[in-house]
């Protein structure tokens, strides 16, 4: 009996690094989320598009283990991870921004990164006792971290700062800073560039470029389609809580149903901020 030929890898299709299947979530009985189903290509930046109230920020909430869904299942990579909490999903290396800024208003920009550090040894109170130079070197090194996270988004100069202080914008780049001092492998960011002005735009747009270059796969929701065209290889449309088309934008620039549905709000709401 001779074997199936195992077929060659394709290679031109990367992997997911995340993905999700029949998703449904309800809230007050009312469907937020309906079915979305899609996935995430690894070590690609994704945008995540649809019209207000489409269920993106729901999806992503769902994601990242900050809320549960009724249905469906979701993987990262291989490992079926539905209705992890957050925390669990992070040491998988998910981390996730927020549409609205969630800095910790009352400690300096240096501080909301240091709460932000992945397994810090010295949240044992028996590291404390038992291995205190084990706690301080880490210590340390989450400080070296954290000043060379602040200085590459450019936040070094406002280190002992609160962020309560910080513009609108620069509170999109500590969000950012903050999920990116655990050194994430998959990034999800809700509306990174919202409120912020073009100049910034093209900054943030410059960093999430610079994390698709060393590995990292960011699934983003966008408003902006020039943005999306500019940075993201691939595009995910949600409308009424369903995956309504997947592809790159130009592609789905074509498709009759995406802009009827859709294209033409968010062109629509793109011109108007
Ligand atoms: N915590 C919540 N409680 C009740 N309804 C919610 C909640 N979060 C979202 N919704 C509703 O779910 C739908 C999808 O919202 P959301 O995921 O924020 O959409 P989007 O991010 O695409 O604008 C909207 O109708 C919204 O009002
Ligand atoms: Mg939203």
């Amino acid at each position: 009996m001779t074997a199936d030929p195992v077929p060659a890898p394709d290679r031109t299709t990367p992997r997911a690094a995340l993905s999700c299947d029949g998703i449904t979530k309800a809230f007050q009985g009312v469907r937020a989320v309906n079915g979305a189903t899609f996935a995430v290509p690894e070590g690609l930046v994704t945008a995540l598009i649809g019209p207000n109230g489409a269920g993106k920020t729901t999806v992503v909430n769902i994601l990242s283990g900050s809320m549960t869904c009724d249905g469906g299942t979701e993987r990262v990579g291989d490992a079926e991870v539905t209705n992890w909490p957050s925390h669990r999903i992070a040491r998988l290396g998910l981390m996730r921004t927020f549409q609205l800024s969630r800095e910790l208003g009352g400690l300096t920009v240096l501080e909301n990164l240091l709460v932000a550090a992945p397994g810090q040894a010295g949240e044992s109170l028996l590291n404390v006792f038992l291995r205190p130079s084990l706690v301080r070197r880490q210590e340390r090194e989450n400080v070296e971290r954290a000043l060379d996270v602040l200085d590459t988004y450019g936040l070094f100069h406002l280190r002992d700062n609160r962020a309560s202080d910080l513009s609108g914008g620069q509170k999109k780049l500590l969000e950012i800073s903050r999920a990116v001092m655990a050194s994430p492998r998959i990034l999800l960011l809700d509306e990174p560039m919202a409120g912020v002005n073009p100049a910034l735009i093209e900054r943030i747009g410059g960093h999430i470029l610079d994390l698709k270059a060393t590995g990292v796969t960011v699934l983003m929701i966008e408003h902006n389609l020039n943005v999306v065209e500019r940075i993201c290889d691939h595009v995910i449309v949600l409308a009424e809580g369903r995956t309504l088309a997947t592809g790159r934008l130009g592609d789905l620039r074509e498709n009759a149903e995406v802009v009827q549905a859709y294209l033409g709000e968010v062109i629509d709401a793109s011109t108007h901020g």
